[in-house]
């Protein structure tokens, strides 16, 4: 007596029935029936589904079964349709465990997030995975499919970070002059050339592995022939504080010269400081209110063409 597959397959959904119960439909071989037969019993999910850019593989009618329309992700729906619906039969997102979750999406999106790490970041390591964020049925903007407005979907999570943007000094984020994602990509990060590198907080990197910063601040971009080594190194958050300071300029200290001295602290010491960092030479006194303001003379602060010490 010869076994086929499928009396194989049946038997053991006898055997397992109860883990069956349990296990998505895919596992088990259903069949893929077309979105069309999804619409008899979901009308509401389908008749907004034309809006949604997934819609397009339904319209092409050129993928295959797997990558097409409401099976795409909720898989092979024979199974569901014949048990006349239920959750056991079908992907249901609402019951899947975050990295199946990650799974079934990245299957067609890996290449678009690979400049992400997505499965390495912040946000997953948290468990915070793509259905956090994108709503794929109910989305008030069909553009990225978010979940809500974005200022609002972030915040919604990061509380704290509403507060600094709106102190005195700030980038203007809750006016709408610019989002989150100019700076961040909440899909995850590698680690940058500068020195987050320890703490990349998800800091998108733009084009050549360069501060996001530079994409608006493009005269801080360089390359110069004198580069301050604080600013090309350790990058802009050594001095700024990105989102919000009480402080003009967003620095991170009020007065100029504490935030030099953080570096530039061997006074009393001639020459340079063990790691190499010249110490303002004996000319300054700091009693003096006139040198307190470093940036009054190093104007160039952020590197100079024509100065080694950064003054025009
Ligand atoms: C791009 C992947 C994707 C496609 C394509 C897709 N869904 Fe969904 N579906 C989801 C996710 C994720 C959820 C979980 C809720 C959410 O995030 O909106 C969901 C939830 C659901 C739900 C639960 C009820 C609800 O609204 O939350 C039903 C029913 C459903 N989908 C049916 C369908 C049908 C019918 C189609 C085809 C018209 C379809 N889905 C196409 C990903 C998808
Ligand atoms: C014969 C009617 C019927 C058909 C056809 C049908 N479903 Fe369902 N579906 C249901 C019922 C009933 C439920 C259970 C509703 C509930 O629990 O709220 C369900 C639940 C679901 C869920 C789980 C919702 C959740 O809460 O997470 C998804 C996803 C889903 N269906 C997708 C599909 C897809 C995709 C197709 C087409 C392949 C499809 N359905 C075809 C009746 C049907
Ligand atoms: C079968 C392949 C496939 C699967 C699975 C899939 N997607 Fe997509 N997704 C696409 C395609 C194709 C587009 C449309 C791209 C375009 O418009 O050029 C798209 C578009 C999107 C967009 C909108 C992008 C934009 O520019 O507006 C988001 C967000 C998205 N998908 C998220 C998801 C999420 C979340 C999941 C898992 C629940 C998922 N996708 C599963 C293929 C897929
Ligand atoms: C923490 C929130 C968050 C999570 C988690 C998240 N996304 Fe996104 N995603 C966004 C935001 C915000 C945008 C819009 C980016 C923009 O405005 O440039 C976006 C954009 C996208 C886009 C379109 C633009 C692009 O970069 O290609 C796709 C596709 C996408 N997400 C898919 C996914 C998938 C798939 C997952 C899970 C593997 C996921 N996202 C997880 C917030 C998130
Ligand atoms: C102007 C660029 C910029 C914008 C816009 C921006 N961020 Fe940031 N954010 C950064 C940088 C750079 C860091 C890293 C700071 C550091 O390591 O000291 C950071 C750090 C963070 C952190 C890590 C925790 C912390 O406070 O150190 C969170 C959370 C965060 N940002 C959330 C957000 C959210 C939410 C938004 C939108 C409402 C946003 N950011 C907008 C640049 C930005
Ligand atoms: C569902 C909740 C949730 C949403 C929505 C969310 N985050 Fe997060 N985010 C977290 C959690 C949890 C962490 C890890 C703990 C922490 O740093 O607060 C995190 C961490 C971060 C970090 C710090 C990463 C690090 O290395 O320290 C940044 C930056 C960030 N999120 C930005 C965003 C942005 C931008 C958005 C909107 C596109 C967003 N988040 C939406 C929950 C969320
Ligand atoms: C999307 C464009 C954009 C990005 C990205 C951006 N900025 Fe800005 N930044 C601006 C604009 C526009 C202003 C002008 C102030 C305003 O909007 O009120 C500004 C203001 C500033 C100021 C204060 C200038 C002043 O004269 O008071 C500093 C400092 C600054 N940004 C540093 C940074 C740093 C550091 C980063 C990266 C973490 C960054 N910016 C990323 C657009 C950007
Ligand atoms: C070594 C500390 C330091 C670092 C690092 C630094 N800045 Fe600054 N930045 C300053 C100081 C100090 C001022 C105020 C200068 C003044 O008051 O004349 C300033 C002013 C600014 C301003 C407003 C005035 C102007 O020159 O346009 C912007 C914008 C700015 N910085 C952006 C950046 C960006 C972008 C980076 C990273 C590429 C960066 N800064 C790195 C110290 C720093
Ligand atoms: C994060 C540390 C750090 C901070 C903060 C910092 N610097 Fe520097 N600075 C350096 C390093 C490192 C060098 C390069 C030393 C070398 O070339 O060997 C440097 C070089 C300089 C030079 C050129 C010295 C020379 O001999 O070529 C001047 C001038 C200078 N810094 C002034 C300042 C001023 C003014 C501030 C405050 C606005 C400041 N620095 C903040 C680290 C820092
Ligand atoms: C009145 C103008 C003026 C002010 C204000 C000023 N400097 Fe200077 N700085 C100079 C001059 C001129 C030189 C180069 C000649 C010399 O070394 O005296 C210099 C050189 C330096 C050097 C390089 C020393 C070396 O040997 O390579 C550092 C570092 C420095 N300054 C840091 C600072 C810091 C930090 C402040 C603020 C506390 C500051 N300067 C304020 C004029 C000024």
């Amino acid at each position: 007596m010869s076994y086929s597959w499928g009396m194989l397959v049946g038997s053991l959904r006898g055997a397992l029935g109860l883990l069956f119960l349990a296990c998505p439909a895919a596992l088990w071989g259903a069949d893929y029936v077309g979105s069309n037969v999804c619409r008899t019993c979901h009308p509401n999910v389908y008749s907004t589904f034309f809006r949604n850019p997934h819609y397009k593989s339904i319209a092409s009618g050129r993928e295959k079964p797997e990558n097409t329309g409401c099976e795409s992700c909720h898989g092979p729906g024979s199974d569901h349709v014949a048990a006349g619906g239920g959750k056991a039969t079908i992907v249901a997102f609402s019951d899947l465990a975050t990295e199946k979750v990650l799974d079934a999406c990245l299957r067609c999106h890996s290449q678009t997030l690979s400049r992400a790490n997505i499965r390495r970041s912040e946000h997953t390591q948290r468990d915070i995975v793509c259905n956090n964020c994108h709503s794929i049925h109910s989305s008030p903007a069909p553009k990225f499919l978010l979940a809500r407005q974005q200022t609002d979907l972030c915040y919604g999570c990061h509380t704290s970070v509403r507060a600094q943007f709106s102190m005195p000094f700030k980038h203007r984020v809750n006016e709408g002059f610019m989002q989150c994602t100019d700076c961040h990509n909440p899909h995850g990060a590698f680690a940058p050339s500068w020195n987050m590198a320890a703490r990349p907080r998800m800091v998108d990197q733009a084009e050549g592995n360069e501060e996001p910063c530079l994409k608006c601040h493009i005269d801080k971009r360089g390359p110069f022939v004198f580069e301050h080594a604080a600013v090309r190194v350790d990058g802009c958050e050594t001095c700024h504080s990105p989102h919000g300071s009480t402080n003009a300029r967003l620095l991170r200290r009020p007065v100029v010269f504490t935030l030099c001295l953080e570096c530039h602290n061997g006074f009393g010491n001639f020459g340079r400081r063990a790691d190499g960092i010249p110490n303002p030479s004996p000319t300054h006194n700091l009693a003096d209110p006139r040198y307190q303001n470093c940036t009054t003379c190093h104007v160039r602060i952020h590197g100079s063409n024509a100065n080694s010490f950064f003054f025009r």
